[in-house]
């Protein structure tokens, strides 16, 4: 039985007696780490040849200390045997899948999700005999019809950016396990405060560690999670690619997960606090999250999740305009793209399309959808704030 996930946060991958007697783990700023004398090296060498993970570092583009206790407490964290590190959430997306298929296969994953990583798939992977199908979220019917004898790779982002949407994850294991299908889930809104997939039989997770993880929107990172085996290929491929992270932000990263059962059961409460009110707000039309009885997932989620996070998606009664209007009268978040931090922070996703409206609008994206990452302020004056600016549009 594992520690709990509080304990891990602070104490898991990181050494008792570090060096200099430091209680915090050192950022270890170096390129590179020299050997004594050619006979560490060929030590060294004989260890990787045969299998067994170095305890010391090479050079900076596989791998670094620092980087390693991140590794080490994400992994933890998770519940998987071993986890890597990449320079950013993409980072770590784009090297699995090139790493886990090749040309011929074919890949599945939701309409629904995070649109860069299907931006990825569609216009990227493609180029490399890779076809990707698209099929609707949690409707094994479409998924099973979808499964070709070349499905390699099954991938979602669960609940889903930024509806909320949410896979039957028992169900998907057993369909993959039947058509032999990898299955990679990016976990990034769930944490694993609120969802650890790879209890499931998921085999590998994803996290985009500039979100919750890190925690305080000061760094970029990512984490692909899983079995050392199923890691060791992945691992190679970041040494090819270079999409390493840095010893700063390792180290940023490792604070940051220090509080993260924390800031994640504030977020949580203050969710559904959030979503609630909104709810019942008749200037807003309609409200995705998935703690509310009225979400269409919400027979899953209820026994998925442990939270329900703190992102809350809701559409203004209104047009494009009323909606930024509403998102210029708030005073308490910012505006801008990220997610998962300290700081409440929102956006209007139509705001950054440069598609006309008919195309946003067949991309899902709503002129009057908005997007709240909740903070960790006090509750009753981020819903006060919404209060102020929803009475003034009303
Ligand atoms: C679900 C999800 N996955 C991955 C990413 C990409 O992460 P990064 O920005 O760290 O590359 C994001 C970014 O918003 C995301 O929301």
């Amino acid at each position: 039985m594992s520690k709990p996930l509080s304990t891990q946060s602070v104490h898991a991958g990181e050494e008792k007696r570090k060096p200099y007697g430091a209680l915090t783990t050192p950022v270890a700023q170096s390129s590179t780490f020299t050997f004594r004398d050619t006979v560490e090296i060929l030590e060294y060498m004989q260890d990787k040849a045969n299998g067994k993970k170095p305890l010391r570092d090479e050079y900076g583009r596989f791998s670094n200390p620092t980087e390693r206790a991140a590794e080490g407490k994400i992994a933890a964290l998770e519940g998987g045997e071993c986890a890597l590190l990449f320079a950013s959430g993409m980072s770590a997306i784009t090297t699995t899948l090139l790493t886990l298929l090749e040309s011929g296969d074919h890949l599945i994953m939701p309409r629904e999700g995070f649109y860069i990583t299907r931006d990825f798939a569609r216009a990227l992977l493609s180029r490399w005999g890779i076809e990707t199908t698209l099929v609707p979220i949690n409707q094994p019917e479409a998924l099973l019809s979808a499964i070709r004898p070349e499905t390699r790779l099954f991938f979602a982002d669960i609940p889903t950016n930024p509806y909320l949407r949410m896979l039957d994850l028992a169900q998907l294991v057993k369909i993959a396990r039947q058509h032999n299908i990898t299955t990679i889930i990016d976990s990034t809104f769930a944490t694993p405060v609120n969802l650890r997939p790879l209890e499931y039989g998921i085999d590998l997770v994803i996290q985009s560690a500039t979100k919750y993880l890190g925690g305080h929107n000061d760094l970029l990172a990512g984490a692909v999670i899983g079995s050392t085996q199923a890691l060791a290929d992945i691992e190679k491929v970041r040494g090819i690619m270079g999409g390493v992270s840095n010893p700063h932000d390792a180290y940023l990263l490792l604070r940051g997960i220090k509080t993260l059962e924390l800031r994640v059961q504030r977020q949580n409460e203050t969710g559904l606090r959030v979503a609630a009110f909104l709810e019942t707000h008749p200037a807003v039309s309609r409200v995705y999250y998935p703690g509310l009885s009225s979400h269409p997932d919400y027979s899953i989620t209820k026994a998925q999740l442990s939270g329900y996070g703190g992102v809350v998606s809701f559409e203004i009664d209104g047009d494009f305009e009323k909606t930024a209007r509403f998102i210029d009268l708030l005073r308490l978040p910012y505006i801008g793209l990220t997610l998962g931090g300290v700081e409440s922070i929102i956006h209007q996703p139509a705001a950054h399309y440069s598609l006309e409206p008919v195309e946003r609008k067949a991309a899902g994206i709503m002129d009057n959808l908005v997007r709240y990452s909740l903070g960790i302020e006090n509750a009753d004056d981020i819903l006060e704030d919404l209060d102020q600016a929803l009475a003034k549009i009303s």
